[in-house]
């Protein structure tokens, strides 16, 4: 079976208690935790910066912390995200000048480097940086919100990924943001996927108000990614 990673998206989570969510989540066996920033321009919805990257840090969590930019533009803001604890750093190639410039920023300053692709735009951006790249990342939603289904198109666009990956010989991980739930987290994985962001299909999910509240609906999550293989 392939490294799969479950990356909660904490934009779905409780902010008033940040911390004792992201704990309570990683506790329930997530790998990383999905870190949106958003800045009402680039998108129509504001979030969190690196103060609360670094408060996650500082409250004691460990898992990789993996800073989806939904912002324009990215350069100004990376090296702080990286002083913040990130661990990856992705961006959205419409939202750079100057996309080769802001990934080798990004790695210069000891995080992992990715490009994030919306559901219109052609993945022909990875061309000439794939040396550069740790992270594919398919956003099989518009970014901005939330809790909206997942665009049967992408499928076929995470085959296409998964092959330039796989032919590139290059270690990157290729990751899905937006919509994936329990019913359609197989597929997903099928057509190519390694690394699952969801945060209304996990935060929206939990069973009762005790620390293992996330334990059900991640061993769900397991459960289908085990089946992964033989579809
Ligand atoms: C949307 C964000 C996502 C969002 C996913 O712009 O990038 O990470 O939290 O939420 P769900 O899993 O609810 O679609
Ligand atoms: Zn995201």
């Amino acid at each position: 079976m392939p490294d799969y990673q479950i990356a909660p998206s904490i934009l779905s989570a409780d902010f008033a208690r940040l911390g004792e969510e992201v704990d309570n989540v990683l506790a329930s066996g997530a790998d990383i935790v999905h870190f949106d920033v958003m800045d009402n321009h680039y998108v129509p919805n504001l979030t969190i910066g690196p103060l609360v990257c670094e408060a996650l840090r500082k409250h004691g969590v460990e898992a990789p912390i993996d800073v989806h930019l939904m912002v324009k533009p990215v350069d100004r803001i990376i090296p702080d995200f990286a002083s913040a604890g990130a661990s990856y750093i992705t961006f959205h190639p419409e939202a750079s000048e100057h996309i080769d410039r802001s990934l080798s920023l990004i790695r210069d300053s000891g995080c992992k480097a990715g490009l994030v692709f919306n559901p219109a735009t052609p993945l022909s951006y990875l061309d000439h940086v794939l040396d550069k790249i740790d992270m594919i990342l398919l956003m099989s939603v518009n970014p901005g919100f939330g809790g909206q289904s997942f665009i049967p198109a992408t499928l076929d666009k995470l085959r296409n990924a998964r092959r330039r990956i796989d032919d590139s010989g290059f270690d990157i991980r290729l990751e899905i943001d937006g919509g994936v739930k329990v019913d359609n987290i197989a597929e997903i994985a099928a057509a190519g996927a390694d690394t699952f962001v969801s945060g209304s299909g996990i935060f929206g999910c939990a069973e009762a108000d005790d620390p293992n509240r996330y334990d059900s609906i991640l061993k769900q999550f397991r459960g289908q990614l085990e089946r992964a293989g033989s579809i």
